[in-house]
């Protein structure tokens, strides 16, 4: 059995693998369908694949979103769209999909961090990520240069997660963390 994965960016993947993501994703997320609006959101960055003998079994996207850490503007890389054919888990696919997107951070991406699922979070547990120890807002301003307009989130202070290194390596209960509204879930 042949094991390849790739990272391509938006403007490199065809039509088919984009059909090909989509199919799998449906497989993955079969319990709680992802909407439009997920699938959306994993749009515009980042896809890596993996594939065994050519089948596509996982995948994830990473985006780039401009969030307000203690209300100063961080790109943060944020991870979308994580899926492994059902089929096909715990046999370390999840971990080919994230360690190069885990890679990047501290070089292309500052920082990263994720909403996850309850059937994600041990998972992302087991690789080194950790609960956001703050507060969680959304900035519903109506452009980005605007003065911000925070709502908390405080059902999102359970599920974000981040990667703990580069500007969140020293994060505490103090610590704020804004997106920017978007189409469907804002985290
Ligand atoms: C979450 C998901 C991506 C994990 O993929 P996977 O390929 O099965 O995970 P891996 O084989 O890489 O798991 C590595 C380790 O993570 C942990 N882990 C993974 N899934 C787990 C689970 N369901 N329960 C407990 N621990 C789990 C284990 O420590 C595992 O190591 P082990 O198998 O040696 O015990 C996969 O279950 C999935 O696609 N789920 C549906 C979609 C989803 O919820 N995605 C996350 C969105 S935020």
């Amino acid at each position: 059995m042949e094991r390849v994965t790739v990272v391509r960016r938006q403007e490199e993947l065809g039509r088919a693998e984009l059909v090909e993501v989509r199919a799998l994703l449906d497989d993955a997320f079969a319990d709680d369908p992802l909407s439009e609006d997920d699938w959306q959101h994993c749009q515009g960055g980042r896809h890596v694949l993996t594939r065994e003998d050519g089948r596509l079994v996982a995948y994830a996207a990473v985006v780039e979103r401009v969030m307000l850490l203690d209300g100063v503007p961080l790109a943060v890389g944020y991870v979308e769209g994580v899926g492994v054919r059902r089929s096909h888990h715990r046999r370390g696919l999840g971990g080919t999909v994230m360690a190069p997107i885990e890679a990047l951070a501290g070089g292309d991406l500052a920082a990263l961090a994720l909403s996850t699922s309850d059937e994600g979070l041990p998972f992302y547990l087991a690789r080194g990520w950790r609960p956001w120890p703050g507060r969680t807002y959304v900035d519903t301003s109506a452009a980005p240069h605007r003065r911000p307009q925070l709502l908390r989130t405080p059902d999102e202070d359970e599920s974000l997660l981040v990667w703990p290194h580069g500007p969140f390596a020293d994060v505490g209960p103090d610590s704020e963390l804004a997106c920017r509204a978007r189409s469907g879930d804002d985290w």
